[in-house]
């Protein structure tokens, strides 16, 4: 009876819920620097299928604006930077109509074609567009298959090309395509990597004849084409009747057009399957018979909507209640947080192993912060996948890998900051790890291998552990005797994330039982960020900087504002041979503040927490603040560390509403494997996490409430704001807006601290009771609480323990 009760009421509550997914906006950060992908893919799928722009830059092949479309391709990033060109956008479709097939425009710059005004829309599982000719573009996917559907005016004659060379980055390297007089076309190709050294082979395959209970697409003319010839590639040589183009592998990308034109008769409406593989063109067709076997669009599509439904429904609040503004903001990041790293499961190219095999870790120094934590959060089981692969690396490669991006090892920016999403998971579910499947001695072999080995050439992979061994720091101008090569820039930041990567070490060394030796070293290690600190360097009145260090101890000097936002003069800032400031995508100014296992010796060497504010608040007004870029994600936080969260309360609002909105250009920059979008999650649940740690700093959220369920705990924990204000949605909320967290109530009880929350009670499946208040005075002066755990930790003032 009480049953029957719970399971009306839960239908009840589920007939009147909003779909989460229709609260999903694809198209933010799709023009001016967020290159987000906005086309149709499951949550981590390895088939990301979208339209690709004919303009630069385009990394995920899709721009929300007038420019020409060259095609509908299988596999995007998502957000990434790397070559402005793209990544992937491999083997694209495009329709043609009113052609004679012998001279339809199948070259990419002849068939680029524009979108009817206001054409594009998407939606979790969906894309579609139309051109200016009337052409309808649809698609749907699953893992690794999908459909592309063409809607023309007349029932034709109308054409699809098959593109076999042009990926987004144009980086043809050789390949080839077969096709049969029914419809089935087969290709492979080796293109460019986006961001790395290295080339890849995928392979696709296309059907379009559909089962016989679906409408027929008559097949009247087929053929393959290619360029006349190479000195002049734009021409190209219809052949019918031909079957297959066969280019050998070329070192030199090569202009070549080519690839295959159908023709169809009395059908208006043209469906092409595909599926893709990394293993050979036999597996992409068997993928695209398992996934989308009976060629059902509708089907593919709702299945695809009911994944997303699931991830979204994660976090569940009343969409009557909250802001529609921040709705929108949650639910588009929570889905942007998804769609990668991307599950490779059973195509992975390069070894047989039992483990998943993920691609797109592109790259870990963008995702550690944030995309990982979110996933620890709320999807432990695809996380426990996804560290999985990271640790299946490194029993096949002998490093954890940095940024895999398209199935090889791209470069490394900093530190190998896959390290930390490892030490994270054993901190936070070490003594699950079993029944998740990941197993720990594995785990910890890899971050100890990772912390002590140099490769031959750590531009790829890896650390340059020699030089960090021998000095405690990255030396300036220094040979490795050990003959280990990589670029031996961004000596500073590489020096500040090698101790946060040992912190993870030292981390997971406690979590998982390890000897006492081992936590005592690499505790020990991750404090050698200070050998990297210049207490004489002065800037704006601030003093001492994370400076480059030459090998006999003395300091070079950069001026902390190099690599700024408001830098006077041009550096370069990446990480070629070219960049002699020491920093990475940052400055001195920014990165003296990363530390975000040991604040607490930041504020002291900084000259106390009085200081420590004025020098966040100078940071945040010069700027040197850089809301578009990871190193700085934790500092609108960062005056929880010097006791002032009311002024944290302020500045993640400052941030969110001056950087983030629901436009199309409402990412600061680019979105970075979701790294953007887990941001804007955690601001305004109201929450960061502290990287490869149990604690979260918490703040004032900007929902009145929310739930957060992890499955695999089988938990629920509900967070309610007592006195939540909608005006304090705002960058600058008015005074007497209740913005300042008073207190916290956790399962009932109050909190040690306002500034922390421990993982445990975030997924504990109980309540959590956020109080808040209007009195700015009263916040600032009861700071994070009384007591001695008050503050977040800090392993110089005995944190992490
Ligand atoms: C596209 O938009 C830009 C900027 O609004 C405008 O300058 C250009 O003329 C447009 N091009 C076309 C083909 O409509
Ligand atoms: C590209 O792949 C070929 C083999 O397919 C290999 O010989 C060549 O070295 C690769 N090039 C790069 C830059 O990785
Ligand atoms: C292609 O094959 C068809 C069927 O065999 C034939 O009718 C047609 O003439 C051929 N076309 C060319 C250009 O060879
Ligand atoms: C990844 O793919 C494998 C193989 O199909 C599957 O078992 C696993 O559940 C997938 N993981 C996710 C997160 O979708
Ligand atoms: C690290 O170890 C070295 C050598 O034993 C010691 O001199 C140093 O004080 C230690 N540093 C910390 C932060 O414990
Ligand atoms: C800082 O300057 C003082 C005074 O010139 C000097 O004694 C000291 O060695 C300098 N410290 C460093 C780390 O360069
Ligand atoms: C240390 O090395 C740098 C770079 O070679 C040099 O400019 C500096 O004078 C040296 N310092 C000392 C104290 O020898």
């Amino acid at each position: 009876m009480t049953r029957l009760l719970v399971c009306l009421a839960a239908l009840a509550a589920s007939a009147n819920a909003v779909e989460l997914t229709s609260l999903v906006n694809l198209f933010i950060g799709t023009f001016s620097s967020g290159n987000a992908f906005p086309g149709a893919a499951i949550p981590h799928a390895m088939a990301k299928v979208g339209i690709d722009v004919s303009t630069s830059p385009r990394q995920a092949g899709y721009l929300h604006d007038n420019s020409s479309i060259t095609g509908i391709s299988l596999m995007h990033d998502e957000g990434t930077g790397g070559n402005t060109d793209g990544g992937y956008g491999i083997f694209p479709l495009f329709p043609l109509t009113n052609c004679n097939f012998a001279s339809c425009p199948v070259q990419i710059d002849a068939r680029a074609a524009l979108r009817a005004s206001g054409a594009d829309a998407a939606k979790p599982g969906y894309f579609t567009t139309t051109f200016v000719n009337n052409i309808q573009i649809e698609t749907t996917s699953t893992r690794r298959s999908g459909l592309i559907r063409f809607t023309f005016p007349t029932t034709g004659p109308n054409h699809v090309v098959i593109d076999l060379t042009n990926d987004l980055g144009r980086s043809f390297s050789g390949g080839d395509l077969e096709l049969t007089p029914t419809g089935r076309v087969t290709l492979g190709g080796t293109f460019l990597q986006s961001y790395g050294p290295s080339n890849y082979t995928v392979f696709a395959c296309y059907d379009f004849t559909p089962p016989s209970t679906l409408a027929a697409q008559p097949i009247s003319q087929f053929g393959t084409y290619q360029s006349t010839k190479l000195t002049n590639p734009t021409a190209v040589t219809i052949t019918a009747n031909s079957t297959t183009l066969n280019f050998p592998f070329t070192a030199d990308v090569s202009p070549e057009q080519a690839g295959a034109l159908i023709s169809f008769t009395n059908a208006k409406s043209i469906v092409a399957r595909f599926g893709v593989s990394f293993h050979n063109a036999e597996q992409a067709c068997a993928n695209a018979e398992a996934e989308v076997p009976d060629w059902d669009f509708d089907n593919i599509q709702s299945a695809s909507e009911q994944a997303w439904e699931t991830i979204l429904s994660r976090v569940t609040i009343d969409t009557d209640v909250e802001d529609a503004n921040v709705v929108e903001l949650l639910y588009s990041s929570l889905y942007r947080a998804s769609l990668v790293p991307a599950n490779l499961t059973d195509e992975n190219p390069y070894w047989e192993s039992q483990y998943p095999f993920y691609d797109a870790f592109f790259c870990s120094w963008d995702t550690f912060r944030t995309v990982h934590p979110l996933l620890s959060i709320l999807s432990p089981v695809e996380w426990s996948q996804i560290v999985n692969a990271y640790v299946d690396g490194w029993r096949n490669t002998g490093y954890i890998p940095e940024c895999r991006a398209n199935t090889k090892a791209g470069y490394v920016q900093g530190g190998s900051d896959g390290m930390i999403p490892l030490g994270d998971f054993a901190v936070k579910y070490g003594s699950q790890a079993e029944a998740l499947g990941v197993p720990t001695d594995d785990l910890y072999q890899a971050l100890v291998d990772t912390a002590e080995n140099t490769p031959p050439d750590w531009y790829t992979v890896g650390r340059q552990n020699t030089a960090w061994k021998t000095f405690g720091y990255i030396p300036t101008d220094w040979v490795d005797p050990s003959g280990s090569t990589g670029l031996p820039t961004r000596e500073a930041s590489r020096a500040w994330e090698y101790a946060l990567g040992d912190f993870a070490v030292r981390q997971a060394a406690i979590a998982l039982n390890k000897p006492q030796s081992d936590v005592d070293k690499y505790a020990n290690r991750s404090m050698n960020f200070v050998n990297m600190w210049d207490p004489n360097v002065t800037s704006d009145g601030f003093s001492g900087f994370a400076q480059r260090r030459y090998p006999n101890g003395t300091f070079a000097f950069s001026p902390p504002n190099a690599c700024s936002p408001i830098d006077p003069v041009s550096h370069s800032c990446a990480r070629g041979t070219d960049n002699d400031v020491g920093f990475y995508e940052s400055s001195s100014w920014e990165y003296s503040f990363f530390a975000p296992h040991s604040m607490a010796t930041l504020v002291e060497l900084m000259g106390g927490p009085t200081t420590f504010v004025s020098r966040v608040d100078h940071y945040f007004a010069a700027p040197y603040y850089l809301a578009g870029n990871e190193p700085g994600f934790l500092m609108p936080w960062g005056y929880h560390y010097a006791n002032r969260p009311d002024l944290s309360a302020l500045r993640v609002r400052d941030v969110v509403y001056s950087f983030f909105s629901t436009a199309i250009n409402g990412i600061p920059g680019n979105d970075d494997s979701g790294a953007m979008a887990a941001l804007l999650t955690f601001h305004i649940l109201g929450l960061y996490p502290v990287a490869a740690s149990k604690q979260l700093l918490i703040g004032s959220p900007l929902l009145s409430a929310f739930t957060l369920r992890n499955d695999f705990l089988g938990t629920s924990t509900a967070f309610t704001v007592t006195g939540f204000d909608k005006n304090g949605l705002t960058g600058t909320p008015p005074a007497g807006a209740a913005v300042f967290v008073k207190s916290i109530t956790i399962n009932g009880n109050p909190s040690q601290s306002i500034c922390w929350i421990d993982f445990d009670d975030v997924v504990g499946g109980g309540t959590v009771e956020i109080e808040v208040y209007g009195d700015a005075t009263a916040a600032a002066a009861a700071g994070c609480g009384e007591g001695a755990n008050a503050l977040p930790d800090s392993l110089s003032t005995g944190g992490f323990s």
